[in-house]
């Protein structure tokens, strides 16, 4: 029963991603577990080094959590055979340039989203790293959310009998700046250095649409700036370049039409930050980050259009609850899990850098199809696998 250690370099771990759901949540809890358990009784340990600009910040993110390596110098991460995993939650202009270093070093790779900000450089990056021989996989978080999961889990039943439409609310109110502090950074707001809620959220509605319900045939998207100017983390005033919600339409292979609201301009009146409403022809589901709650046909009241009185029905009763029915994990603490077995393992892991290109071309598409006032379709992306 030995310890197999596995080396990562995580660039990008003082961001509010990499801190947060990457470091502590992921690489943190599976330290603190004891590591992965492998088949044969080995265990899977993580040994992260952290990389970053700034010294300050690497040291205290090293001593808070018990780790040992830090380092302001990627070449010399990346020259160290004895780290075999590239990992990268850096500002997404920053990625492509170094998974292309890292890829040329041997390194198997894995990223957060959107892992280009344009669908030609998204695909070579895929392509490179397969020449190349190295795994490689993008973070999908959203797959792995226990709403989600029962969501699916409602799919597979049959429940829904023909699904029909699908339409999703994802947003929250993020302030300003001026009189309370925004909730994200400033580059989100800045086109100029990959800010913009489309390249951020449609590559998300690409994975999750086409993983749960079928592969995206067709978009139309359009895309605002609400809000005009904010207040970044120094306190000055800067012009947002980028758009802050985006109002976009799917059409999905089976006729399954998907309509998504994205924004941060946006008051929450809902039970969580991102809803998704499911119909079909025999049932219909809510799903959110945790919760899915779902109503039969015979459970669907009989609405009657009566604005002269009072309104006789509570929609939310006759609602249920979908079961647990297990423990859920972190979702991104359990992808990295699975990619770090398919690493040492071997085993499958579907979520590669051509799914990811995937989410970055509807991304892109959505853009197009918003400065040019149009529908657009999809076209499928060479190499990529169908979900
Ligand atoms: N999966 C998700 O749900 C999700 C959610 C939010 C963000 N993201 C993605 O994660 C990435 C990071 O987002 P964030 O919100 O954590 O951003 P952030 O601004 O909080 O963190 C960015 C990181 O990049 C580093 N960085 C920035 N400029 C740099 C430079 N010039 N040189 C070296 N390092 C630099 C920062 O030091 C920091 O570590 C983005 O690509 C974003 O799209 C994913």
């Amino acid at each position: 029963m030995a310890t197999q250690r596995i080396g990562i370099i995580m660039n990008g771990v003082t961001g509010r991603m990499g801190t947060n759901q990457h470091l502590v949540r992921s690489i943190v809890a599976i330290r603190s577990q004891g590591g992965i358990a492998l088949p044969g009784g080995d265990t899977l340990m993580p040994d992260p080094i952290l990389v970053g600009r700034s010294e300050h910040k690497l040291r205290t993110l090293t001593e808070a959590y018990g780790i040992e390596r830090w380092s302001t110098d990627l070449d010399a991460c990346l020259a160290d055979a004895e780290d075999t995993i590239y990992f990268d939650a850096q500002t997404t202009t920053r990625r492509a340039e170094a998974i292309r270093a890292a890829i040329q070093a041997g390194k198997h790779i894995y990223c957060e989203k959107p892992i280009a900000t344009d669908t030609a450089t998204a695909l070579e990056l895929a392509q490179m790293a397969d020449r190349a021989g190295v795994k490689h996989g993008v973070v999908q978080d959203k797959l792995f959310l226990p709403g989600l999961l029962k969501l699916k889990r409602v799919i597979d039943s049959g429940f829904f009998g023909r699904i029909l439409s699908v339409r999703g609310e994802f947003g929250y109110w993020v302030f300003e700046g001026d009189w309370q502090t925004a909730q994200r950074p400033s580059w989100n707001y800045r086109k100029e250095e990959g800010g913009g809620i489309i390249v951020d959220m449609v590559c998300h509605w690409q994975y999750v649409l086409s993983n749960l319900f079928g592969r995206i045939t067709g978009v139309s998207c359009l895309g605002t700036t609400h809000i005009p100017e904010r207040v970044d983390e120094q306190g000055q005033s800067y012009a947002s370049t980028a758009d802050d919600a985006a109002y976009s339409t799917f059409e999905i292979e089976n006729g399954i039409i998907a309509h998504f609201n994205s924004s941060w301009a946006v008051r929450v009146y809902r039970d969580e930050l991102l809803s998704i409403q499911v119909d079909g022809t025999h049932g219909s589901a809510v799903a959110g980050l945790r919760e899915c709650k779902v109503q039969s046909r015979v459970n669907t009241p009989r609405a009657i259009w009566n604005p002269d009185v009072p309104n006789p029905i509570n929609f939310r009763e006759n609602w249920m609850d979908v079961p647990d029915n297990g423990t859920f994990e972190n979702g991104f603490k359990a992808q990295w899990e699975l990619f770090l077995r398919h690493v040492a393992l071997d085993e499958p892991f579907r979520w590669n850098l051509y799914e990811g290109a995937k989410g970055v071309q509807l991304a892109e598409l959505a853009l197009q199809s918003w400065a040019e006032r149009r529908w657009l379709d999809i076209p499928q992306l060479a190499g990529s696998r169908e979900a």
